[in-house]
């Protein structure tokens, strides 16, 4: 890793991402192969949100390796409140060996590395989701056999899960067709860096108002939930401002024959998607089920173990 930390995907290198995946491959393969790799080793999960797939698959990644996860609720820790993050990052950090943590604000994990003696990995904040993103790319190389010439399409909100999904594409040369309501695009930035880089790469980044557009010729549609979680005040405004964002047969109409659907959920059936998520080219839970592999093989590098 060029850092200790994974708070963005920019923490890591295109040949990194790579790395990454090959190993996550072979874990996918054997799961129980390295079994005794972290033995001794305890990760705490200290989560301000609620979560499924990324609690569990660290949990789950780290009693494959032989390590222990702690997971820390909101209740528990307040991160925040009850004791300012920088006294809650030096003390859990003399605790365990690396920590996961999801936060509503992105500074907050920024704080928890500033001030931490071991590895703190994102598990989603508000501008970053970096590790959905390379398990999203690593299951998109796995049903497509190869990552060139793939157009990636992201219909929905300029979130989080797109942030990352933007700079690992380009790290990776997938060409991406990005169509969000205005108002709700990605920050100028995130798109501008990620277009240059994957210029680089060969790959070619678009920017469209309008989704059927978006999703021309493309391989894969992917969306997110139109309110994240800590948005659920604007709840009303949102549902009506990405009425024409939905993913559904009429849009999928529109990409390639056969093009695959992809959700980092949890999904809101009816909002964002319809019930094409359950459909025969949805591939949400493969990509729910890679977290975990890919996971595993971050906390590998992090430990010099990959
Ligand atoms: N995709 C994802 O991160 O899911 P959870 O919020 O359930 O962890
Ligand atoms: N954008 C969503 C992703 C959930 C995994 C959120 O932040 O709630």
């Amino acid at each position: 890793m060029k850092k200790r930390h994974l708070l963005t995907i920019k923490d890591l290198s295109s040949g990194e991402i790579v790395d990454i995946m090959k190993l996550a491959r072979k874990l996918k393969r054997a799961p129980l192969s390295r079994k005794r790799a972290l033995r001794g080793k305890t990760f705490s999960l200290l989560f301000q949100k609620p979560s499924n797939r990324t609690r569990i698959s660290f949990e789950v990644a780290m009693a494959h390796l032989g390590g222990y996860a702690l997971y820390l609720s909101p209740q528990e820790i307040k991160m925040g409140t009850r004791e300012p993050v920088r006294d809650v990052s030096r003390v859990i950090s003399r605790y365990v060996d690396g920590i996961v943590s999801r936060v509503f604000s992105h500074g907050d994990i920024e704080e928890l590395a500033r001030y931490s003696d071991v590895p703190v990995i994102n598990g989603l904040s508000d501008l970053e989701h970096p590790c959905q993103a390379v398990s999203d790319i690593f299951t998109i190389s796995e049903k497509m056999k190869t990552l060139k010439n793939v157009t990636l399409a992201y219909i929905g909100d300029g979130n989080n899960v797109l942030n990352s999904l933007l700079m690992a594409s380009a790290m990776t040369g997938v060409n991406m067709r990005v169509a969000t309501p205005e108002g709700y695009r990605p920050p100028a930035d995130i798109f501008d860096e990620a277009s240059k880089i994957a210029k680089t790469k060969g790959a070619v980044f678009e920017m469209f108002p309008d989704p059927y557009e978006a999703v021309r010729g493309s391989d894969v549609v992917y969306t997110d939930v139109w309110v994240s979680m800590g948005q659920e005040e604007e709840r009303e405004k949102r549902l009506k401002d990405f009425e024409k964002f939905q993913v559904n047969e009429r849009l999928m109409r529109a990409a390639k024959k056969d093009a695959l659907i992809m959700h980092c959920l949890p999904a809101h059936r009816g909002e964002e998607i319809t019930d094409v998520i359950d459909g025969k080219n949805s591939i949400v839970y493969d990509q729910a089920e890679n977290r975990m592999h890919v996971q595993k093989a971050i906390l590998l590098r992090i430990f010099g173990r990959g």
